[in-house]
Formats: C-alpha cells, sequence, structure tokens
C-alpha cells in the first residue's frame, strides 16, 4: 500500500520535472539517524523530487519533518523558532538558487549555533564561495557539516572557524564518509567530539577584540591597558573586579593559545542624552564591538536578555570604613548608669528598699515602747548605781533610735556600700543591717561587673545603617570610581538624596578630603577617626592590614547597604559565538580550584582584631547622667533651704504677731527662743 502511493506521487513528480536526484537520500538518512541522531529536520530544497522522497524516507523512521521549497517565498525567522519539537537539524540543498541568501539570514540571526545541526549539501560547490568572509557567524560554536563528493563517495566535513568577523579561515575535518554504491557508511571522528571544545580550543594566536574599564585619562593604547590591569597592585580609577577578570581572561587566553587587544572605556554603563545610544562597557559589547571583556558587570533584569553570562564568581562588596570612636555611639549604652539592671530589676530594688526600712521603723518603734515600758518597771524597783549606769547606757540606745529620716539614710548608705554609723546594738536591726549589706554586696557586684564588661568589650558598634552614617558626626568620601557617579546622578533613593543633601553638598575645608579620593589619601583621615570612606572593601583590606595598629584594626567597622552586594555577572555579547566554548573552560577552571585559587588571591579577608579588648573611655553624654544627679541634688538642697528659711520666718511672723502688744516681751522673747 505504501509503496504504490510511492509510485503514484513518482509518477506524477516525473511528470512535472525531469531533474535528477539533487540529494542522496542515504546521506540525509544516515546523517539524521546514525551521526546527528536529531528528532526533526527541516529540508530546504527547490526540486519537489526530493523533497517527496527524502520527507517520506525521514518520516518512515520515525522523524519529524518539515519541508521547504526554496523558490516558495517563506520566514526564516518563523520556521526556526524557540517551539521547535526537538534536537533538529537542518538541510539546505546549497545547489538552489535561494541558497545564499538563505545561508546569509541564518547568518545574521545567528542561527549557527549549539540548537540547530545543519547540513550543507555542497556537491560541486566550494566551500569558501557557500561561507564568504561577510557570513561572520560561523564561530567555535558552530554545527554545520559539508557535503561534497569524491567519484566514489560522500565525503561528510565538519566545518567551523574561530572567529569569521577576525579573518580566522575556515576549518575542516573529515568525520564520515559513504560510499556511493555500497551505501557503506565509515565515520572517521565521532561528530559530538569534532563539534565539542576538544577540537576548537586552539585559537592558534587569533587576536579577539577585548574592551576593559579604567578611569583615567588618556589611557588609549593596548599596552597601556595590559600594563594597568596585570599589575597585581591597586590602580586609581580601576575597580577589583576588573583586575580579577582580567585574570580569568588571562585563563581563557592560556588554553584557548588566543590574544586580545583591548580598547578602553572610562565607565560601565549610561545613555547618550536621550538616546537608545549605549555608553561604557556594556554598550561596547552590546554593539558587538567586543568578543571579550575584562569586567564583570551587575545583575539588572534587563541584562539577561541583552547579555550572555559566561561566568559569576566575584562578589562586589562595598562599605563604609571608619574607625569607631566613643562619640559615634548611637545606642548611648557605654554611659548610661541605669542600663546594666532591667527597669523591672530597679523598681523591685526600691520596692525592697522601702520595704525593708518600714519594717526597720516598726521595729524601732515597737522595740522603744517595750523599753519604756521595762524602764518604768526598773526605776520603780530598784535604786542601784551600776543599774543606774546600766539604764543611762539603756538611754543612749533608746535615743539612738533615732528618727525614720536618719533610718532611711542609713539604708541608702548600707547599698551604697558605704557603711554605718552609728552600728545598731539591737539584734532585730542588726539583723536588718546584716542582711541590707549581703544584698547590697551582691547587687553592687552584678552592677560593677557589668558596667567593667559593657566598657571592656567591643561590642559597640557605631553606626549600623547609611542613615545612621548620614546623621552621624563622619565626614564622607568615596573612591574616584565611576559607579559611584552614576548612583548619585541616577538614584532616586531616599537614603542616597539624604546622604547627598547632608554629607557632600557642603563645601569642604583645606584640609578635608574631596567628596572623591583614593585609598592611599584616605588612610590618615580613617587613622584620626571621624571619617568613613566608601570604597570596595577588598581594595581597602590590605593596605589597612598594612598601616593600621591592632587597636586602630579593632577599631574598625564597615557599614555596606549603599549598594547592593552581588555576584557580579561575566558577560558577553548576546549569543556569542564564544558563549559556550568559554562557559564550558570557566566551569572547568572552577572545578580544577583555579577559580577559588583567584579568588583567595584576590578577595584579601578583613584584617583580623588582634587585640583582647579595648577600652573606649566614656564619654561626656556617657557620665552626664551622674553629673546630673548631682546637679540636681544641689538644687533640692538649695530649695530645701529656701523653704527652711521661710517656714521658720513663717513662724517668726506668727510668733511676733502674737506677742506684739509688749515691745520689751518680743525682745524676751526672742532672746529666749535664740
Ligand atoms: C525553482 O528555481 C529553480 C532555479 O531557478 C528552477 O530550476 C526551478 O524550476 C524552480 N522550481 C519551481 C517549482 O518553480
Ligand atoms: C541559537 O540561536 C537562536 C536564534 O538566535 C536562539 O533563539 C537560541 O537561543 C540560540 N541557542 C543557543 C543555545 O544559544
Ligand atoms: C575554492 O575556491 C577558491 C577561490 O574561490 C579556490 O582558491 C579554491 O582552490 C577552491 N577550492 C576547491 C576545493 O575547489
Ligand atoms: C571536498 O572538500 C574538501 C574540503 O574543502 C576538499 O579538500 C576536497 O578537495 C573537496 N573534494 C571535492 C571533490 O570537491
Ligand atoms: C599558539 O599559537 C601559535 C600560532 O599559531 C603557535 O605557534 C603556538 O604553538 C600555539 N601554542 C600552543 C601552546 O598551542
Ligand atoms: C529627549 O527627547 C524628547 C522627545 O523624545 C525631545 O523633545 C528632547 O529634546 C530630548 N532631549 C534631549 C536632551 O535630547
Amino acid at each position: 500500500m505504501h509503496s504504490s502511493a510511492t509510485r503514484v506521487v513518482l509518477t506524477l513528480v516525473s511528470i512535472f520535472s525531469v531533474t535528477v536526484f539533487a540529494m542522496e537520500g542515504s546521506v540525509i538518512m544516515d546523517y539524521n539517524t546514525r551521526l546527528v541522531r536529531t528528532k526533526q529536520c527541516i529540508i530546504f530544497a527547490c526540486s519537489e523530487h526530493d523533497l517527496y522522497f527524502n520527507v517520506l524516507a525521514l518520516m518512515a523512521a520515525n522523524q519529524f519533518v518539515q519541508p521547504v521549497h526554496m523558490n516558495s517565498s517563506y520566514d526564516l525567522v518563523s520556521i526556526l523558532t524557540r517551539e521547535n519539537y526537538a534536537r533538529t537539524s537542518v538541510i539546505v540543498d546549497t545547489t538552489c538558487e535561494g541558497a545564499p541568501k538563505l545561508l546569509k539570514e541564518a547568518s545574521a540571526n545567528r542561527y549557527f549555533n549549539k540548537t540547530y545541526q545543519w547540513l550543507l549539501w555542497g556537491v560541486e560547490a566550494n566551500i569558501t564561495d557557500l561561507l564568504p568572509i561577510d557570513l561572520d557567524y560561523v564561530g567555535p560554536n558552530a554545527q554545520l557539516t559539508y557535503v561534497n563528493k569524491t567519484s566514489d563517495a560522500y565525503l561528510l566535513w565538519d566545518v567551523h572557524s574561530k572567529g569569521r568577523h577576525l579573518k580566522s579561515p575556515l576549518e575542516l575535518h573529515l568525520i564520515a564518509k559513504l560510499s556511493t554504491e555500497l551505501h557503506k557508511l565509515v565515520v572517521i571522528n565521532e561528530i559530538f567530539d569534532l563539534q565539542s571544545i576538544k577540537y576548537r580550543s586552539q585559537f592558534n594566536g587569533l587576536t579577539l577584540r577585548g574592551a576593559s574599564v579604567i578611569d583615567q585619562e588618556d589611557i588609549l593604547t593596548n599596552q597601556q591597558i595590559e600594563a594597568i590591569l596585570s599589575r597585581p597592585t591597586k590602580d586609581a580609577g580601576v575597580a577589583a573586579f576588573i583586575k580579577y577578570h582580567y585574570e580569568l581572561l588571562s585563563l581563557l587566553r592560556d588554553l584557548f593559545n588566543f590574544t586580545v587587544n583591548f580598547r578602553n572605556s572610562r565607565g560601565w554603563a549610561g545613555r547618550l542624552g536621550n538616546t537608545t545610544f549605549r555608553l561604557g562597557l556594556l554598550g561596547i559589547i552590546k554593539r558587538n564591538e567586543a568578543d571579550i571583556a575584562a569586567s564583570g558587570a551587575f545583575n539588572r533584569i534587563n541584562r539577561f536578555a541583552e547579555f550572555d553570562t559566561i561566568h559569576q564568581s566575584w562578589k562586589f562588596e562595598t562599605a563604609f570604613l571608619f574607625r569607631f570612636t566613643p562619640d559615634l555611639d548611637t545606642r548611648g549604652k557605654s554611659g548610661n548608669f541605669l542600663a546594666p539592671f532591667s527597669r523591672q530589676v530597679w523598681l523591685f530594688t526600691v520596692a525592697t528598699l522601702i520595704g525593708i526600712n518600714s519594717i526597720w521603723l516598726l521595729l524601732d518603734y515597737l522595740s522603744k515602747r517595750w523599753h519604756s515600758q521595762a524602764m518604768q518597771c526598773i526605776e520603780e524597783r530598784i535604786f542601784n548605781i551600776r543599774i543606774r549606769r546600766n539604764l543611762s547606757a539603756h538611754q543612749a540606745i533608746t535615743n539612738s533610735h533615732s528618727n525614720w529620716t536618719e533610718r532611711i539614710l542609713h539604708t541608702f548608705g548600707a547599698v551604697c556600700q558605704q557603711g554605718m554609723e552609728p552600728i545598731p546594738r539591737d539584734m532585730p536591726s542588726r539583723s536588718i543591717v546584716l542582711t541590707v549589706f549581703l544584698f547590697s554586696v551582691v547587687m553592687y557586684n552584678y552592677y560593677t561587673s557589668s558596667v567593667v564588661g559593657g566598657l571592656l568589650s567591643s561590642s559597640d558598634l557605631g553606626p549600623a545603617t547609611v542613615d545612621e552614617i548620614t546623621n552621624s558626626p563622619l565626614k564622607v568620601s568615596f573612591e574616584d570610581i565611576g559607579y559611584y557617579k552614576v548612583l548619585f546622578k541616577e538614584s532616586s533613593n531616599p537614603t542616597v538624596t539624604r546622604l547627598i543633601s547632608k554629607k557632600l553638598s557642603a563645601s569642604r575645608g583645606p584640609n578635608e578630603m574631596g567628596v572623591y579620593g583614593h585609598i592611599e589619601d584616605a588612610i590618615p583621615y580613617l587613622k584620626r577617626g571621624g571619617f568613613a570612606f566608601h570604597c570596595e572593601v577588598v581594595d581597602a583590606y590590605p593596605i589597612i592590614a598594612e598601616l593600621f595598629d591592632a587597636n586602630e584594626i579593632c577599631d574598625l567597622r564597615e557599614v555596606s547597604g549603599l549598594m547592593e552586594v552581588e555576584i557580579m555577572n561575566w558577560i558577553v555579547h548576546k549569543n556569542s559565538q564564544y558563549t559556550e566554548l568559554f562557559k564550558t573552560a570557566m566551569c572547568k577552571a572552577r572545578e580544577v580550584g583555579l577559580v577559588e585559587r583567584l579568588l583567595r588571591q584576590r578577595q584579601m579577608k578583613k584584617p583580623e582584631c588582634q587585640s583582647l579588648y579595648t577600652v573606649y573611655p566614656v564619654t561626656i553624654s556617657g557620665v552626664s547622667s551622674a553629673f546630673l544627679t548631682l546637679l540636681s541634688g544641689v538644687l533640692i538642697a538649695l530649695f530645701a533651704l529656701c523653704l527652711e528659711i521661710a517656714s521658720v520666718k513663717w513662724q517668726m511672723r506668727r510668733w511676733n504677731r502674737f506677742f506684739r502688744p509688749t515691745r520689751v516681751h518680743k525682745g524676751i522673747a526672742i532672746q529666749d527662743q535664740a
């Protein structure tokens, strides 16, 4: 049944055209089912005969086939879509008239990539004519197979180049031979090997176009750029991650044996006016003017659609660095006398003392009453001198049962560990005094050790957020690198706006640092304190480790938050022909630990605080509460004095009025009172 249908169509086709077989079916069949093993096949041809028989044969081999007649009008972009059914091969009969146009379009749309397996039927065609130099997207990721024919066999060649835009020649490797008579396939090289990094990693000294960002005047030549980037030390206007990515680039350069001709830009991003023209490194890569960049780029959601990422490892971390000085204390803990105990403890202590005082007064009152009763009995019965002496002693005790204000003072003195004079003699008072002393020793020890511990521990951090920095007395400067200028110009974040208006707008004196500067110049200010410098922390750590002493290192604080901490992307042009190659190489470099080693070299750890503790002197704001207490005591005393004077005067006036009638009596009376 199948064969009868075939026969009918065959006769129909032979009526319309008398062309011989242009494409040999067995080659296409073997290519699809034995070499690339795809499941979908798109055939571009210009003879119905070819189309018909190949489609039938492929469908019989369980393939999903889409035939396209090249004389018809077709839209390549809608044929090669993302929604292709499976791994796809594209077969092109290059003897057809429309073939050069098709290949040109495929190159312009970057279809010679890992998504498709292309078969170029090139019998009687010359490969250098098929893929001329202006078809520039035939790179190391191309999966192109070219077929030509000798007298007795078809030859399948793997074709790629290291970059046609760089005038790199086409490289051909024989994949397989198919004898014309016996139709026997002899595989010479595994096609997937030929298409892999194994056969495509020798660039033979090809010069790629590189890009970098150095924010310095007059950096134009490749030699200048390489000299700056390969220097291991910090350079002005060069971010730490630039040098790191340059080292990664050097890894690739050694691996693939290429050289790079760099061009410089002053910044990463930005636009010209309100046009869409992109400036800086991103613009260069976006316009495909560079194959590789010695720089990372920030993650922005739109950038994933515009660039390919080949590697991510550098953690971009910037922070305000400053030296902590006690006047930066934001929480006011170091000198607060109430801090060691919580409010409940204080209230409970006061309540306890009041309770103890009342019990003591009660005891006093009871014993006084008991004594006076006892005295009466004794006076009635015994008149012995010895006992009288004893009695007078008892009288003293009774007198020492002084009034309640003195009792309160006594308790207060005991709690403040200032002793107690006179020492009470009776048992109940003594037991109370004993417990009060015990209580005060315990509490006092907790209190002092907590204060001492607080002063010794360097738990004081000072300002911890950008806003706290903005509100602190710190002077602020930034590293002289492009991204800050972009941030201040473009950010509408209220934190940044506040920072600009409070810290950056005021004019600066001659012995202050400018808004932008270099780390080396900032170090003396950092050492002195009262100054914060914002930069990439890994740039600052080595120089800080070198120039700061142990105490200064312990005082070093960092506050991030102005720019996000993020992992940077190493980007190339979207759908670059080098994406897969470089990505694979970087994966391997990470696996064998090269990336880790570079990171350890380049991302210096924060210098560690070596001294056990630092004592921060208590500042005037810390002890102010003690002075305030003293002052209020003095004021209360003065007030009490005034009150006493007033009350005495008032009493005297009343007395005077009472004895007004005789002046003589008044005089006597005053003397009397005195
Ligand atoms: C398609 O174009 C080729 C070359 O111009 C021509 O030989 C062939 O007849 C055309 N086929 C059809 C169906 O128009
Ligand atoms: C291949 O190119 C097409 C068209 O440019 C694109 O959609 C596809 O994502 C590319 N595939 C890969 C693996 O880059
Ligand atoms: C292909 O054409 C070029 C010139 O266009 C020529 O130099 C080369 O020898 C030709 N190769 C073959 C195999 O015919
Ligand atoms: C087939 O292509 C290869 C590679 O370009 C070339 O060396 C060879 O001469 C070609 N053979 C014929 C018969 O054109
Ligand atoms: C790199 O390429 C140059 C130029 O082709 C070549 O002489 C050199 O041997 C290659 N080096 C390596 C290590 O392959
Ligand atoms: C920005 O674009 C608008 C219209 O698109 C134009 O009127 C305006 O002059 C442009 N501004 C600048 C600075 O180019």
